[in-house]
């Protein structure tokens, strides 16, 4: 499932944080990257560590877990410290996948990387060039969102992303582990968690529909605790 997630920052903070990575110091993007990925990535990304950057990523993370749309449709158990890249004229990556395990900066902990985010901070129309492109089993998709928002894939898709032909592209990437390893479980619970709360708004005083409601959050319940892994 590719998703759109609207307004993860508001404008106010997509303008500070815009602001603050714009002011930092940026080193060469290949320092990250896999030997295969190395041939591929051409962008410039802020130090693991930079100030800025846990700064920024701090509150990229605590509006996320405030996100319902984001948390029901990821279930994280741990999602990695947000990353920062800025692509200038003529960068880009070429297809790639993202590496299925990573570390948690800092410790000796690792995770599977089951959900890929990326957080726009710049308007599309101040860029030419800079689309995501994510290989989907329907086909490629191309994402390019407005300042705040955040487009969320599986890990597990082949990407690439544009050359930039106009202006520059700034954006946070970063991975997270899901309860629900599997893509299609994940939909399904999605699904069903929306569905729960359509009933819950379209039919709040029929006493039918209260315990369609109540049955069905146990089902979610249920298949949430055969499903995850923790
Ligand atoms: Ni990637």
């Amino acid at each position: 499932m590719i998703l759109h997630i609207p307004d993860v920052l508001t404008p106010d903070q997509t303008a500070e944080a815009r602001a603050l990575l714009l002011s930092a110091e940026w080193i060469d993007g290949k320092v990250t990257a896999g030997f295969q990925s190395a041939q591929a990535k051409d962008n410039m990304q802020l130090p693991v560590q930079h100030p800025v950057a846990l700064q920024v990523g701090d509150m990229i993370l605590k509006a996320l877990y405030a996100n319902p749309l984001f948390v029901s449709a990821a279930l994280p158990l741990q999602i990695l410290p947000p990353m920062f890249n800025r692509y200038s004229i003529g960068q880009q990556f070429k297809t790639h996948v993202d590496n299925a395990i990573r570390s948690v900066p800092g410790t000796g902990h690792r995770i599977r990387t089951d959900l890929s985010c990326t957080l726009f901070f710049e308007e599309p129309d101040d860029y030419d060039g800079g689309e995501l492109v994510i290989e989907d089993t329907y086909g490629a998709k191309s994402v390019k969102l407005p300042a705040g928002h955040l487009v969320l894939y599986p890990s597990t898709s082949l990407h690439h992303v544009t050359p930039i032909m106009r202006g520059s592209r700034l954006c946070s990437f970063f991975w997270l582990q899901s309860l629900i390893r599997s893509d299609e479980q994940r939909s399904i619970l999605f699904d069903l968690d929306l569905a729960i709360q359509r009933l819950g708004r379209d039919l709040p005083t029929q006493p039918s529909a209260a315990q369609s409601s109540i049955q069905l959050t146990g089902v979610y319940h249920n298949l949430l605790r055969q499903w995850a892994e923790m």
